[in-house]
């Protein structure tokens, strides 16, 4: 018995040599990764939508080494319990420590705003480096020029349920914000207007507030909103500012104006269309002769 299983150990450890040390010898830091920047989220159920991101663009970079990183600072030590979630500053720092030369970072940021300029800056200052990383290269937020707008607002007409009647509007709401870049928003809905005059944008936070919408939608004399939110996940902000019980939420407030609501609560990480259009930006950064993709250009101040 127990020659057989000195036995047994020999040869364990006979084909852990066989399989594993060349391996690790000959293991060479990863020169490329990427880097997939999101505001984060402390709704688990919102997560699904960064993990269909998180394999999709794994099946599309085989090989390639995938980080996170989160930009929202309150929100890191709730990552997981014991397993904080880094910083970009702090993940950027961790790859180029071991080796790493060029990041391609994926901003799942809908506008350029606060956030993605905090991340351009940040990721502008790790390159280049002595003995750092060679390159860093972004992709832009979702709306970020008016090609994009015109892109995003195809995008969504196509994503909404083919159930929704003409007359009925639909509504995508957005986080809002106070930073010039609050601009996409309406501009967004400038280019949804020219595809279907019963789809509005909303914010939670800025001008095109419930009250702003809600009168667009009356003018159209729409009896039925086909309400969505407008952001990477369906977080916090969806489940209680869009869909909460509370008279305050967008929902409750909308049938309190005798208006039906049907909720569409999903992230736009859940949207292949979405996620086909982030992998897709990725796959353009790492074309050599494409300068026009360097950060350089998507700076928004
Ligand atoms: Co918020």
């Amino acid at each position: 018995m127990r020659k057989s299983l000195r036995a047994l150990a020999l040869t364990l450890v006979c084909l852990f040599s066989v399989f594993c040390l060349p391996t690790m010898a000959g293991q060479k830091p990863a020169e490329d990764a990427v880097l997939i920047v999101a505001f984060g989220t402390s709704v688990k159920k919102a997560r699904a939508s960064y993990a269909n991101v998180e394999q999709q663009v794994k099946a599309a970079f085989p090989g390639r080494e995938v980080r996170w990183a989160w930009t929202a600072h309150s929100l890191l030590r709730t990552a997981s319990p014991g397993n904080a979630m880094p910083t970009v500053q702090e993940a950027l720092a961790k790859l180029a420590a071991e080796g790493t030369k060029n990041v391609s970072i994926l901003s799942l940021h809908v506008i350029p705003g606060a956030e993605y300029n905090d991340l351009l800056r940040t990721a502008r200052a790790q390159e280049g480096l002595p003995k750092g990383l060679r390159q860093v290269r972004l992709v832009p937020p979702l709306l970020h020029d008016t090609d994009s707008l015109r892109e995003v607002a195809r995008l969504l007409m196509q994503s909404l349920p083919k159930e929704r009647k003409n007359d009925e509007a639909a509504l995508f709401v957005g986080h809002g914000t106070h930073h010039a870049a609050g601009v996409f928003y309406p501009a967004l809905q400038y280019y949804l207007n020219t595809l279907d005059k019963n789809v509005f944008v909303g914010t939670i936070e800025g001008d095109l507030d419930f009250d702003a919408v809600l009168k667009q939608i009356r003018t159209r004399g729409a009896r039925k909103v086909w309400l969505a939110p407008l952001m990477t996940v369906a977080g916090d902000h969806a489940s209680n500012d869009l869909f909460g019980a509370d008279p305050e939420s967008w929902r409750q407030r909308f049938l309190k104006n005798g208006i039906q609501v049907q909720g569409i609560a999903k992230g736009l990480g859940e949207y292949p269309v979405f996620v086909n259009r982030w992998v897709e930006e990725l796959k353009q950064l790492g074309k050599m002769g494409k300068p026009e993709t360097a950060m350089s250009t998507t700076r928004v101040r």
